[in-house]
């Protein structure tokens, strides 16, 4: 089982730390890294001892699978080179910046027999899944909405604007809560105040049965530092995820119809924390060998590019896109 990581800068190098890990555990046989940036591959390769190339051609040979966090913009074309030399893939979020390309990226994948998995890395975080199990058992009742804010004051990304770089989470958080491929309608606004790219998004997702999803993502917010925080308000339990507290969830006792508001009680409870990056890893890695379907899977990669665009055309028509 050899891997590599293609593209360790801010991303790719967490890859690479949680994989020198599955290598130190025997998990993997070998990892090796490449970036065109050679000081930034010669550094990250010295730190962890393992060999560095600058280019992804010089990799084909010598792995098995390959995670590629490069910019959004190259994903395309580097997934098509791995998987048409017939390497499993693990390609960053989001998938492509156009689903025909996505589309295009399956199509290889399926002839050439390889795993081609996308870093939707929330389907793998404890408390969304403890979230999800407890949907999926009635402990909520019905479901009336979802609320994700991911806010920083940050430089604007140059490959992306908020939608494809953290809308993307959202509205795959949103589908896989609701355990449906599409919300049934989407409505989207953007903003871009100084870039060229929107620093500011909201974005409403409208599912079968009655659920909204509510996602509001901004670089442009000094006021609360960094926050990354879903809400999940249901008609017997509502609940709330601080994505920085990873190891705890806060659920509200509270009944809400037409004939009772009733609050009873809040309490938090620990989830056992297991790094979600390195839970993406181990499934990759898992379904390298046993030739299955990642969660995060290829098609819920295309679907949330689908969703991105749905939305960027929403916000230029300013009006609800059905899906
Ligand atoms: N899953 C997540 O939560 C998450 C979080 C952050 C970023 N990302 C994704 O990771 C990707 C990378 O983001 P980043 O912030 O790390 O970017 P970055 O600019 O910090 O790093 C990209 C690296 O790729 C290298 N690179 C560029 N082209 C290359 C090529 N052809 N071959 C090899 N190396 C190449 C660059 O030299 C650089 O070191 C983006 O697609 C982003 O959406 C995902």
């Amino acid at each position: 089982m050899k891997l590599a990581v293609v593209g360790t800068g801010y991303w790719g190098k967490n890859h690479v730390r949680a994989l020198k890990e599955l290598l130190d555990e025997g998990k993997i046989s070998h990892l090796s890294i490449c970036d065109t940036d050679e000081k930034r591959a010669d550094e990250i390769a010295q730190h962890y001892g393992i060999p560095y190339c600058t280019s992804s051609h010089e990799l084909s040979d010598d792995v098995d699978g390959v995670v590629i966090a490069t910019p959004s913009d190259t994903h395309h074309a580097l997934a098509k080179e791995f998987l048409a030399a017939g390497k499993d893939v693990l390609v960053e979020k989001p998938m492509t910046l156009h689903s025909r390309r996505a589309e295009e990226l399956i199509q290889i994948a399926e002839k050439n027999e390889c795993i081609l998995m996308v870093g939707h890395i929330f389907r793998y975080h404890s408390a969304v899944n403890e979230i999800k199990r407890r949907i999926t058992r009635g402990d909520f009742g019905s479901i009336y909405y979802m609320m994700s804010n991911r806010f920083s004051l940050r430089y604007p990304r140059k490959d992306m604007g908020v939608l494809f770089a953290l809308g993307i989470h959202e509205v795959d958080v949103f589908c896989y809560l609701m355990d449906q491929p599409y919300p049934e309608e989407l409505f989207a606004t953007v903003s871009n105040y100084i870039g060229k790219t929107e620093e500011t998004a909201q974005i409403i997702t409208y599912f079968k049965g009655g659920a909204t999803g509510y996602a509001f993502e901004s670089w442009l917010t000094p006021v609360y530092g960094k926050r990354r925080e879903l809400v999940v308000v249901g008609s017997r339990m509502s609940a709330r995820i601080d994505y920085l507290k990873p190891n705890e969830i806060t659920f509200f006792d509270a009944t809400i119809s037409q004939e009772t508001v009733s609050q009873e009680d809040s309490y938090v409870i620990p989830i056992e924390y297991r790094e979600p990056l390195k839970e993406e890893l181990l499934d990759f890695i898992t379904c390298m060998k046993t030739r299955k379907q990642p969660v995060a899977n290829m098609h819920i990669g295309k679907a949330a590019v689908e969703m991105i665009e749905k939305a960027m055309e929403s916000a230029k028509e300013g009006r609800k896109i059905r899906l």
